[in-house]
């Protein structure tokens, strides 16, 4: 571990959260202490490896992606009835799609559990770039190797299906940011299998994204949305589905920074969100100071990670979003009473101020 990290309270302790997070199993669970995220996503768990792996903390990044790989391979059925689907030109419904989320001994959800919008592509392509980023561009061992071919070949025959978002909602919709995770899937794939073959589906990603998901110079949320998303923030750093100096990123986390910036420096996820109010994201923060970090704009990345620190609890927990600037004041009461209050410790918070200030570094 770097000595900034280390010197760094607040990253010790996320990196303590990050720890006490794994099952034995090595699922990451997403946090402890809310019920409905008792389970281990294939989004937040491949940001939590990478920053597991950023901290130096390498064999409980592997311990998540072999979890992973025996999820995935507890359930090929599902995956090769999915794929043949497919390959016939016939869309299984939502509900029989291969899931977002598994328990954290890699099942599916017990049924009679409230439904979830489970029919998500971006974790899978999170997945293959964090593992190959684990793997540092060497190929995946045998023994990982035929459950990443799996989840490549799923999202070849998948990524064009309409599905939910990052955020588990606009269901049937095309979204940027799952597009660009499967694009660093892909790049993902031609290092894990040692194929040339998967740049192409890489690219093909990459050309949709650039025809359909742009407006006015700047990327947009959906095919059909305008508006921007924190989540678009991914696209350069860490997707690199374009740089952080080319033009088009800029204007996309300048629109970010303009339009989705709540008091204080705080991230919306995207104007208009209800959930918990639509407060402001941590991860999110996080994630625009990451691609300061990046791009060179080392002040405004502390100024992000400043913000971050400050809404963290005594304990030095962050939380998935603080709402007392929430877009929707009226609506915290009723997710509160419904799931209980918001989700503290996050584990992703936690692993993306890690990333930032591992960034920073
Ligand atoms: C977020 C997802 C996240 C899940 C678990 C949801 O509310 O929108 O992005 O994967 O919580 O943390």
């Amino acid at each position: 571990m770097t000595t900034h990290l280390q010197e760094d309270k607040l990253a010790q302790r996320s990196l303590e959260v990050l720890r006490a997070g794994q099952a034995p199993s090595g699922a990451l669970i997403a946090s402890p202490s809310f019920d409905v995220y008792k389970f281990s996503w294939l989004r937040d768990g491949s940001f939590c490896a990478h920053a597991l792996d950023a901290a130096g903390d390498h064999d409980a990044a592997r311990a998540f992606h072999r979890w992973v790989a025996r999820s995935v391979e507890a359930h090929r059925g599902l995956f090769e009835t999915t794929l043949a689907a497919l390959r016939a030109g016939t869309v299984p419904p939502a509900e029989a799609m291969p899931p977002t989320r598994y328990t954290l001994d890699g099942e599916l959800e017990p049924e009679g559990d409230e439904a979830w919008p489970n029919f998500q592509l971006d974790g899978y392509g999170m997945w293959l770039w964090a593992l190959a980023a684990h793997l540092d561009g060497a190929p995946a061992p045998d023994d990982l190797r035929p459950a990443v071919r799996l989840v490549a070949d799923y999202l070849r025959e998948a990524w064009g299906l309409r599905c939910f978002d990052c955020w588990e909602e606009f269901g049937g919709g095309e979204h940027a940011s799952t597009l660009g995770a499967v694009a660093a899937g892909f790049d993902g794939a031609v290092r894990l299998l040692d194929e040339p073959g998967w740049q192409i589906d890489a690219d093909r990603v990459r050309s949709e994204l650039m025809e359909r998901f742009t407006v006015g110079g700047r990327f947009k949320r959906g095919a059909q949305d305008e508006r921007v998303d924190g989540s678009l923030l991914w696209l350069a750093v860490p997707f690199g589905v374009l740089g952080p100096d080319h033009p088009v990123i800029r204007a996309t986390v300048d629109a970010v920074r303009r339009d989705l910036s709540g008091p204080g420096g705080g991230i919306y996820r995207y104007r208009g969100d209800t959930y918990f109010g639509g407060g402001q994201w941590l991860l999110l923060t996080s994630s625009l100071a990451w691609h300061d970090a990046v791009a060179g704009n080392t002040a405004a990345a502390i100024a992000a990670q400043d913000w971050v620190r400050a809404q963290a609890t005594a304990d030095g927990d962050l939380p998935e979003q603080v709402t007392g600037c929430a877009q929707t004041p009226e609506m915290i009461a009723e997710w509160v009473e419904r799931w209980g209050p918001v989700a503290t410790p996050l584990l992703w918070s936690h692993a993306m101020y890690l990333l930032a200030e591992r960034a920073l570094t």
